[in-house]
């Protein structure tokens, strides 16, 4: 899961007030094993202190040629030797011209000349600034030279008008950082994944439904995506946004679930059930808004369809990854449910505990599969769809070879 281990990249940070969603990306390359070193023009010192950087990055901030610290560490040369690439995030209209002239005046300006190492820019600017003739101009020419282009994104910019200049989001940025440097793992492939809870109605306010938050289906869909594969993701009500690049079909009920699943099965190498579905629905929907009145009432339920059995009995079904929560008996309950369900992978986990599962940003998880098992040991969510999904492609790859 270290990807960037071993890999040297200079970050600039320009002058944008996107500056601070580099922070973020600080921290994204660095969980997946890069090494940073921050160089930060004046202009990004007015948006963000460089303690924010030194403090992400576990190194001195370079701020300019002269910086004693910073020089006794490294001078400029050195860092531009350092370096297996060189990514500028935000990259103003500004500096775009300024290395379409190759001006050496400050410390980022020299690095990007004595560099041999790739250059990477993400811009952001106003929109009518990047659309400007001369900006245009400058970027044909940085691409000419070599130097790759990230976004910019289209959306609502600081400034408050709409249009192509925002810088791409930070996770955005980090993946393409991280295929310039690693084949994807799910390159080609296919992944359709359900998430979330479903909602199953007594009446027109009144529904059955679980605490899921939905997080573990929503990061496995933005880690497949990071991992190169396309991504659907069959979500039920969450509150979540939708990951980059994931094309995501809401809907509500079980019932609603298994057709979207089953109408975008076709063509999909992989299939992850990580929605916690209902397994029963009530019976009586009214029309009407249900009035109190009598002491007690009942409620008839019946059971809803099993959308990951129902995919693994048609043939040639997909690869078939379930999840299973269990309070005890983990893996004895985790492989009759592998077996049960015909699945070519179950993942586990406890839950029942305050630390991990359902509304927790972290997990950890036991994977069981023919002959075989791993542990994913307490982490991020997000890593934790890594590691899982590193998983499923070794298998899903050896399965397809035999
Ligand atoms: N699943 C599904 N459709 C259902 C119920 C479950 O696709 N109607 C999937 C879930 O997404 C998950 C796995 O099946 O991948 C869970 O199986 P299930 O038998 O429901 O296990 P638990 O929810 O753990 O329930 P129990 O232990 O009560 O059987």
């Amino acid at each position: 899961m270290n990807p960037l281990a071993n890999k040297h990249i200079v970050l600039g940070v320009t002058g944008g007030i996107a500056a601070y969603k580099s922070a973020e990306l600080v921290r994204r390359l660095r969980e997946w094993g890069a090494e940073i070193k921050v160089i930060m023009t004046d202009g990004a010192q007015q948006f963000i202190t460089p303690l924010t950087f030194q403090a992400l990055s576990g190194n001195t901030v370079h701020k300019n040629i002269f910086d004693d610290e910073a020089t006794m560490a490294m001078d400029h040369i050195e860092l531009a030797r350092w370096a297996d690439l060189v990514l500028i995030a935000p990259t103003t209209a500004d500096r775009m011209a300024r290395m379409a002239h190759g001006l050496a005046d400050d410390l980022l300006g020299t690095i990007c000349l004595a560099t041999t190492a790739t250059i990477a820019i993400a811009p952001a600017m106003n929109r009518q600034m990047w659309q400007a003739r001369a900006t245009q101009a400058n970027a044909g020419r940085l691409r000419e030279y070599g130097v790759l282009i990230l976004g910019p994104g289209e959306g609502v910019q600081a400034c408050g008008e709409i249009g192509p200049g925002r810088m791409l989001e930070p996770q955005d940025i980090a993946t393409r950082v991280r295929g310039l440097f690693v084949e994807p793992l799910l390159k080609g492939i296919s992944v359709l994944i359900t998430a979330g809870p479903t909602r199953e109605a007594a009446d027109p306010v009144r529904f059955l439904t679980n605490a899921s938050s939905g997080k573990m289906g929503y990061e496995i869909a933005r880690a497949a995506v990071e991992l190169g594969a396309s991504a659907t993701l069959v979500s039920g009500p969450v509150a979540l946004e939708n990951p980059v690049g994931v094309h995501r079909i809401a809907v509500t009920s079980a019932a609603e679930m298994r057709d979207a699943v089953m109408m975008h099965l076709a063509e999909k190498n992989i299939f992850i059930a990580a929605a916690a579905v209902s397994d029963y629905r009530p019976t009586d929907y009214t029309e009407k808004k249900r009035k109190k009145g009598t002491a007690s009432m009942e409620l008839s339920l019946a059971l809803n369809p099993d959308i990951l059995a129902e995919v693994t009995a048609i043939p040639n079904h997909p690869f078939a990854v379930g999840f299973a929560a269990e309070t005890h008996d983990l893996e004895r309950n985790a492989q009759e449910k592998r077996h049960r369900k015909s699945l070519d992978m179950i993942a586990a986990n406890h839950v029942g505990g305050p630390e991990i599962g359902f509304e927790s940003d972290e997990n950890a998880l036991s994977v069981y599969w023919e002959g075989g098992g791993a542990e994913i040991t307490k982490a991020s969510k997000w890593q934790v769809a890594h590691r899982l999904l590193a998983l499923v492609a070794q298998r899903y790859h050896e399965v397809e070879d035999l």
